[in-house]
């Protein structure tokens, strides 16, 4: 029997969960310091004109990530990154590392951390958009130590779908992509690892004023409804920004 995870919010301290379409003052100041002071800056293993403006998207295995990046997508126009798909298509490609990927997905373990952030610099690299949503990843301290090192960039928001563990399994064994993970056996380690080495992820972005926790359970659209104004104000403040470094007050006080 699954043991059902009312909300997962629970468990994350100090988490944006409650902005209800209305972004926190401490996130707005995050997010307009972020493109104003450099904070988020350059990506030193991404060479681009402009800063990456980059969004992690959290959840547990059938919390709806992908499903809800293809809105954000459509919406505000960043590139979908999905680690799961850049490693699945690592194993069909037959690469070096295709067996262990392979392996490591069926086991339903983390492949280590240097592989993903790898694939995922590569996307980044050869994309011209500066704007990125990275879905599933970090999915341990690991993976976003290494992020932090190879890419040398922090995300500028991390939204976290919050769904139970029982509606989770129901959309992972519904799912019928003829994914080799997508079975019973495999859901229950994912789960495992989720709240073993996520959670603490999770913890660490809603300690830093970075995460919007998104509850997952609804329509897709009732659930796109609380997605759509956490990238409003983003892109607000990022007008705005650009207004200010246009304007003669943000060239005399530009150092
Ligand atoms: P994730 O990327 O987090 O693993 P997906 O977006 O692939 O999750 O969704 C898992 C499955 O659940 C898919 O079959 C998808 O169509 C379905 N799904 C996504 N969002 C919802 C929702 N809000 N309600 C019911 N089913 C959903
Ligand atoms: O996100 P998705 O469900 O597509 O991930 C499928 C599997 O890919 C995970 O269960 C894990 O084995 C692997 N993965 C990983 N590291 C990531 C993302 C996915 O090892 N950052
Ligand atoms: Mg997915």
């Amino acid at each position: 029997m699954w043991r059902r995870v009312a909300s997962l919010s629970s468990l994350i301290s100090s988490s944006n969960s409650s902005f209800h379409g209305q972004v926190p003052a401490a996130c707005r100041l995050t997010i307009w310091e972020s493109l104003t002071t450099g904070i988020a800056q350059q990506a030193k293993g991404v060479s681009k004109e402009k800063t990456p403006f980059i969004t992690f998207v959290l959840g547990g295995p059938g919390s709806g990530k992908g499903t809800q990046c293809i809105k954000i997508v459509e919406t505000f126009g960043f590139t979908h990154l999905s680690a799961g798909d850049l490693l699945r298509q690592e194993i069909a490609s037959n690469s070096a590392d295709g067996a262990m990927i392979l392996n490591t997905i069926k086991e339903g373990r983390i492949v280590p951390s240097e592989v993903t952030v790898k694939l995922i610099q590569k996307e980044m690299e050869s994309n011209d958009n500066h704007k990125f949503l990275i879905d599933g990843f970090p999915r341990s301290e690991e993976n976003r130590i290494a992020f932090e090192r190879i890419i040398g960039a922090e995300p500028n928001i991390v939204l976290f779908f919050d769904c139970p563990e029982e509606e989770m399994v129901k959309r992972v064994l519904n799912r019928n992509q003829g994914r080799v993970d997508d079975n019973i056996d495999t859901v229950r380690k994912r789960l495992k690892v989720f709240e073993a080495l996520n959670l603490p992820v999770i913890n660490y972005y809603s300690q830093r004023g970075k995460l919007y926790t998104i509850n997952a359970v609804g329509t897709v659209d009732e659930i796109f409804e609380q997605v759509l104004p956490v990238f409003t104000a983003s892109e607000d403040q990022e007008v705005s920004a650009k207004e200010l470094r246009k304007s003669s007050w943000g060239k005399a006080n530009r150092s």
